[in-house]
């Protein structure tokens, strides 16, 4: 039964490389990948990429080890779905739904670069997806199999991807729309794969996005304060900025929910586990979300 399940979602996903052709590239020599009946992505000199049985292909040549892992990304599921990064997501789909009423569209296709365990992109989708929307087609990438991993298990009908950001696996001038949301740039690659009229929504934390555990982790070192100064400079200096949205928020905490935050965010990465008790020890009842929305245009 279960490998029933995963034939059929390598099956779907055989039809959606097969429908987009010509969108991704040999990260070998640079030619067209097309689908083959074996359920590999092949090149015309014959580099070839086996798609997983959960239905993504692993186009990274060379394996890291990603920082990011299967308990990171577990945990920044649940904290997704109990709706923490929804009034970000709206403001995301509206800036991306008036720019395609705009330039009245028949296809959209959206790319989410660091898409991580997926939920974003297939949110924002669905919340997107009804009869005045044009086709809708999405495509995340991101350096961690675990996290395409999840992304393909969960949200089948988008196309996925591991990949390094700074070297896509896809052909110039494919996208209407490119997300890049808490996650690296490369304006250079962004460049090459938006068409010419596309638009890159980048979504970066801003001063006092989870201040409650910086105070605690960062107590008295530089990084009790942040601001994202360089990050909005370096957005300025590639792309054309053509609209700021600041998103501001308190979460409820409920549940489990900052045991699960303690696990999805990179802040905790080197903390020690006295402050990991402390932060549990405060049962902190709400958190602070903060993000600055970035739209730009080549
Ligand atoms: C903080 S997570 C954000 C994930 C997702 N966008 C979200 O908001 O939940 C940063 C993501 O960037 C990915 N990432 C980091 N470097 C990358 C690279 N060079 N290429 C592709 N993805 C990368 C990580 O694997 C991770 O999933």
């Amino acid at each position: 039964m279960a490998q029933d399940k995963g034939r059929k979602k390598i099956d779907a996903a055989q039809d959606l490389f097969a429908k987009y052709k010509g969108l991704f590239r040999c990260p070998v020599c640079g030619k067209d990948l097309a689908v083959n009946r074996t359920n590999s992505l092949v090149c015309q000199r014959g580099h070839n990429y086996d798609l997983a049985k959960q239905g993504y292909v692993n186009l990274l040549l060379k394996q890291g080890k990603s920082d990011y892992d299967k308990k990171l990304f577990a945990a920044r599921r649940v904290i997704s779905a109990s709706g923490f990064f929804d009034p970000m997501l709206n403001t995301v789909s509206k800036l991306i739904r008036k720019a395609i009423t705009k330039e009245g569209l028949n296809e959209i296709r959206l790319l989410d670069v660091g898409c991580g365990e997926g939920s974003h992109l297939a949110q924002i989708i669905s919340s997107l997806e009804d009869k005045k929307t044009p086709n809708l087609f999405g495509v995340g990438i991101d350096l961690s199999k675990e996290g395409i991993r999840v992304a393909a298990k969960e949200h089948p009908g988008i196309v996925w991807s591991v990949a390094d950001l700074a070297k896509l696996p896809l052909q110039k001038e494919q996208f209407d729309v490119l997300l890049n949301i808490l996650a690296p740039a490369n304006y250079g690659e962004f460049k090459r794969v938006l068409k010419e009229q596309g638009l890159l929504i980048k979504v970066v934390p801003a001063s006092n996005y989870l201040i409650e555990l910086r105070e605690i982790l960062f107590k008295g070192t530089d990084k009790e304060f942040y601001n994202n100064d360089s990050v909005k400079k370096h957005f300025t200096s590639n792309f054309q900025l053509l609209k700021e949205q600041q998103i501001r928020y308190q979460v409820e905490l409920k549940g489990d929910n900052l045991e699960h935050l303690i696990k999805m965010t990179p802040l905790t990465w080197n903390a020690d586990q006295e402050q990991i008790d402390e932060i549990i020890k405060r049962r902190l009842k709400s958190i602070t979300v903060a993000f600055d929305v970035l739209v730009g245009e080549k």
